[in-house]
């Protein structure tokens, strides 16, 4: 599979490295408007396929783009230490605009993975600008934070992260609703699971994994001043899913006619992922604090896009 990434920045890059070491892809074409960027980049990465995968990985204006099954977005402005994924709002929606033209002209049959932040509110505007099904435009939402919630849990039980199946709905962002009435350990609920282990879900560890989740970004922004790899590992296995026609239920984010009586509204939900996008939305059972808080957050979305069409 063709897969684009337009933004050759540290996510575009790391998603990219992604696809070529685990063989999300037989081809990756960077575009930027650094034209000298995007070719090191996939220069960069071409030396570490040779210790994985067979991916040709190149660079070049929007026509090489041709082809590509899935373009991702990656385009754009990145959260400033403290900042948050909101406040790139204006901004990368003007991004968007110069870009969502290029990429429907050079590959008119290209799913859109939306990448930048605010990433929700960015897959509207990537809808909108492009004509596509809602189902065709997917943006990588709370996958990141879902697998946060899944290592964190794991850690505390002691167990793998793929054994704990648990979610994160909602905004990527602030609002976002970890899903615990609903998370498992195996087939156990974990509050039974960790009472079973000596590792029991207290308030005090809820509040720890909580922030652990909810501030993560912020926490490694202030380190290293942006996130990439979790973020490029996730949008691999959205293109996996998509390419393998898996029917993996990912929480990722699409337009919605309404969301907890929010109308049109993108945000991330369990959703089943395979070759022609999002074939079904899974809205889990959720305790009636969780309910309230997902529409709380679909609120703070439906704020944020107020005047923007
Ligand atoms: C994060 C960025 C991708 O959560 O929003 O790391």
């Amino acid at each position: 599979m063709k897969v684009g990434i337009v933004g050759a920045g540290m996510v575009g890059s790391a998603a990219g490295s992604a696809l070529a070491l685990r063989g999300g892809a037989s081809e990756v074409v960077f575009v930027d408007r650094n034209a000298a960027l995007a070719q090191a980049q996939a220069e960069d990465i071409s030396h570490a396929v040779p210790f994985a995968h067979p991916c040709r990985l190149s660079a070049g204006e929007y026509d090489a783009l041709e082809g590509a099954e899935v373009v991702i977005l990656s385009a754009g402005v990145a959260q400033k230490p403290g900042e948050s994924r909101l406040s790139l709002l204006s901004r990368n929606a003007e991004v968007f605009a110069s870009v969502i033209g290029g990429v429907r002209a050079a590959a008119p049959g290209a799913m859109l993975l939306v990448a930048s932040n605010p990433v929700d509110i960015m897959t509207q505007v990537a809808l909108r600008a492009s004509g596509l099904p809602p189902e065709r435009v997917i943006g990588s939402g709370t996958i990141l934070d879902t697998a946060r919630f899944r290592s964190l849990l794991g850690a505390h039980l002691g167990i793998a992260p793929q054994s704990v199946h648990a979610y994160v709905l909602g905004e990527h962002g602030d609002s976002e609703v970890l899903a615990w009435s609903s998370a498992r350990a195996g087939t156990e609920p974990v509050a039974r699971f960790g009472a079973q282990l000596g590792a029991p879900i207290t308030e005090a560890v809820r509040a720890r994994i909580d922030a652990g989740v909810r501030r993560a970004a912020y926490r490694i922004i202030e380190g290293k001043g942006a996130t990439w790899y979790g973020i490029g590992a996730g949008l691999a296995r959205i293109v996996q899913a998509i390419r393998d026609d898996q029917g993996a239920v990912l929480s990722v984010s699409i337009v919605a006619p309404e969301v907890e009586g929010v109308p049109d509204i993108a945000l991330s939900l369990p959703r089943v992922v395979g070759r022609k996008g999002v074939s079904a939305t899974l809205m889990p059972e959720m305790s009636e604090t969780e309910t309230a808080a997902l529409r709380a957050s679909a609120e703070v979305l439906k704020e944020s896009t107020q005047g923007l069409w």
